[in-house]
């Protein structure tokens, strides 16, 4: 069994990185299941419907996941996700994010961009609250065009500082995920093997899985489980699908303060960086996650250098 998982693991990096809407439709994947994630309103409440109107986002009035941003190639299409992320001190002004590099590299993504604009994102797919070039990109140094050989990030510098004013706190270099806490996951990927980019804001939860228990019992044959990366499961068919790549895990602290939940103590955690099954909806999938942690230095240095 751990033979054939290996075999179509291997597979599945060719098929995911050319996974985009626009590309090769005779790549063959497997049936549409039920959709795995909802319009996340917040810990608790209960998906939207679908027929539900809700007014756009906008600068004024984002969402409460407009942290969460799109990168769209030249024709405007979703290829990937990413998280605007502080620059340091509680400064409201971003324009930086933080993706996975194989989404900007070529060689380990067809169709990706180096360049790629960057929608911040409203409740829809389509529904931006504003769309901003990037100027530069910073691949990590180490990275080697493949993401299960980890250093699998990149910074993009915007053209301009974006609206939103509640970017992300990137996790500290000693931060761990407290107690037995699972993350929160937002993206705008596939519902489903061969189904379409989601139209809203999707969200579910990840459960962090310790590294020994992971390369005892998760990883399989042909993965080596790097450092830099997480291992983890989603909660109840909660998975990473194409699309999702460089989408955000954030933890959030369980405690509201007396003023409410102060919207700087949320930390990124991890972005999406590749899964070991072909289905990506199998219950058997294991997520890898880029660690922002072990990679805290790197992301102050560049931003520290390029300001
Ligand atoms: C932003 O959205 C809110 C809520 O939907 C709406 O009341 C407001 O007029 C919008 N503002 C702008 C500038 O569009
Ligand atoms: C840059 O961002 C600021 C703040 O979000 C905005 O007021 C300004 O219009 C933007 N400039 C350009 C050229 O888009
Ligand atoms: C992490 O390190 C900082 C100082 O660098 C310290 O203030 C903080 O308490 C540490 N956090 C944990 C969870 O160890
Ligand atoms: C986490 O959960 C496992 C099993 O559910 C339990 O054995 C362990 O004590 C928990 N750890 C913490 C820190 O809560």
């Amino acid at each position: 069994m751990r033979g054939v998982r290996a075999a179509l693991f291997l597979a599945l990096l060719g098929v995911a990185a050319g996974l985009g809407e626009s590309q090769d439709p005779n790549v063959a994947l497997a049936p549409p299941s039920v959709a795995h994630r909802k319009l996340f309103q917040g810990r608790g409440q209960p998906p939207v419907p679908d027929d539900v109107v809700i007014p756009p986002a906008n600068c004024t009035r984002p969402t409460q996941f407009s942290f969460m941003v799109s990168l769209r190639n030249d024709a405007g299409e979703h290829t990937c996700g990413g998280a605007l992320i502080n620059e340091g001190g509680n400064s409201p002004e971003s324009r930086w994010v933080v993706t996975t590099a194989h989404c900007v590299d070529e060689l380990a993504k067809p169709g990706a961009l180096l360049l790629p604009d960057v929608d911040i994102s409203g409740r829809r797919r389509d529904q931006a609250i504003e769309r901003i070039p990037t100027e530069q990109t910073f691949l990590h140094p180490k990275w080697k065009s493949d993401r299960t050989r980890g250093n699998d990030i990149a910074l993009l510098k915007l053209s301009n500082t974006s609206c939103y004013k509640f970017p992300l706190n990137i996790a500290e270099k000693n931060f761990t995920v407290p107690g037995n806490e699972s993350v929160s996951f937002v993206a705008f990927g596939r519902e489903g093997a061969d189904a379409g980019f989601a139209d809203q804001q999707q969200a579910g939860m990840f459960n962090i899985i310790p590294r020994k228990t992971c390369k005892q019992d998760y990883v399989q044959e042909g993965t080596k489980l790097k450092k830099s990366m997480i291992c983890s499961r989603g909660n109840v068919n909660v998975a990473v699908c194409a699309g999702d790549e460089g989408s955000p895990i954030f933890w959030s602290p369980p405690k509201t303060t007396p003023e409410g939940r102060d919207p700087f103590a949320k930390r990124l955690v991890g972005i999406a960086s590749f899964t070991d099954v072909d289905d990506c909806q199998s219950p058997d999938g294991t997520a890898f996650f880029t660690s922002i942690s072990s990679f805290n230095k790197w992301i102050k240095k560049t931003i520290k250098k390029n300001s």
